[in-house]
């Protein structure tokens, strides 16, 4: 069974205008399905679908083997807690340090023991690389340190699937590879994941497969090396072409 099965789904922002049609989608558990194509074509939209952020017009998606009702509030709930999404804008909270970041919603959201949270998240930030940065402020850390708090900070909600939009694309080029290093444990443990990331060859190390989108539709699905080295439709081919020429 998929972890994760989207069936013709359409979505849309303004009635009528559909940014996401016809979508169809299967996410095997564990696997790290990248998202590309060029900027416009639906990528985030599909993201936010996938967390309960956008309700979608029409179509299915299946979590789990169960169907989520997006107009039902325990669907939805359910279905946030199976999902976590990082963004390319961390968000952090400036006013709390990172222990307190990482810690705040599984404590005053999900009411979980103050101890055990906090064990849990001194290992996030030990796996993120931030073992030794638990007082510091966001505003004392490094863009990569911030998103690599974002990263722990979304795992403490114990979440099945990760959503990825662009996590490096506000980096200074230097502290890409940091972020990426994370991903590529949380990858290496197993984790089902969704990503967005215009660092193609990430993308290709990490993928088990791609889904090119372009106008709001999955224009082809494949291996990296279907994808990058022998795509069979003629925008993926282009789109390729465009990014690897840099
Ligand atoms: N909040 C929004 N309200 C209205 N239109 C939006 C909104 N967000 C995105 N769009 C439109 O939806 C389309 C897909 O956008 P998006 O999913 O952000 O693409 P991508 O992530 O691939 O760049 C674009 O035409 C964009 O202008
Ligand atoms: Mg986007």
């Amino acid at each position: 069974m998929p972890h994760l099965e989207i069936a013709d789904l359409s979505a849309s922002y303004e009635k009528g205008v559909d940014v996401l049609s016809g979508i169809d989608l299967q996410v095997e558990r564990g696997e790290i399905l990248s998202l590309i194509g060029p900027s416009g074509s639906g990528k985030s939209t599909l993201l936010r679908v996938i967390v309960g952020l956008l309700p979608p017009d029409s179509g299915r998606m299946v979590v789990d083997g169960t169907p989520v009702n997006f107009h039902d509030k325990r669907s939805l709930r359910d279905l946030r807690g199976r999902c976590a999404i990082v963004f390319q804008q961390y968000n952090l909270f400036q006013n709390m340090n990172v222990m307190r970041n990482v810690t705040i919603a599984p404590t005053k959201i999900k009411k979980r023991a103050a101890a055990s949270v906090r064990a849990e998240a001194e290992a996030l930030l030990e796996k993120v690389g931030l073992g030794d940065k638990h007082d510091a402020y966001p505003d004392e850390l490094s863009g990569g340190q911030q998103q690599r708090v974002a990263i722990a900070r979304a795992l403490a909600l114990k979440p099945e699937i990760l959503l990825l939009d662009e996590v490096t694309s506000a980096l200074d080029p230097e502290l890409v590879n940091e972020v990426l290093d994370a991903v590529r444990v949380l990858a290496g443990e197993g984790m089902t994941m969704v990503v967005v990331s215009h660092e193609m060859g990430f993308v290709r190390e990490v993928s088990t497969r791609v889904a090119m989108m372009d106008e709001g539709r999955i224009v082809e699905t494949g291996t990296p090396e279907e994808i990058f080295d022998r795509p069979s439709a003629g925008r993926t081919r282009d789109f390729v072409a465009k990014i690897l020429r840099g």
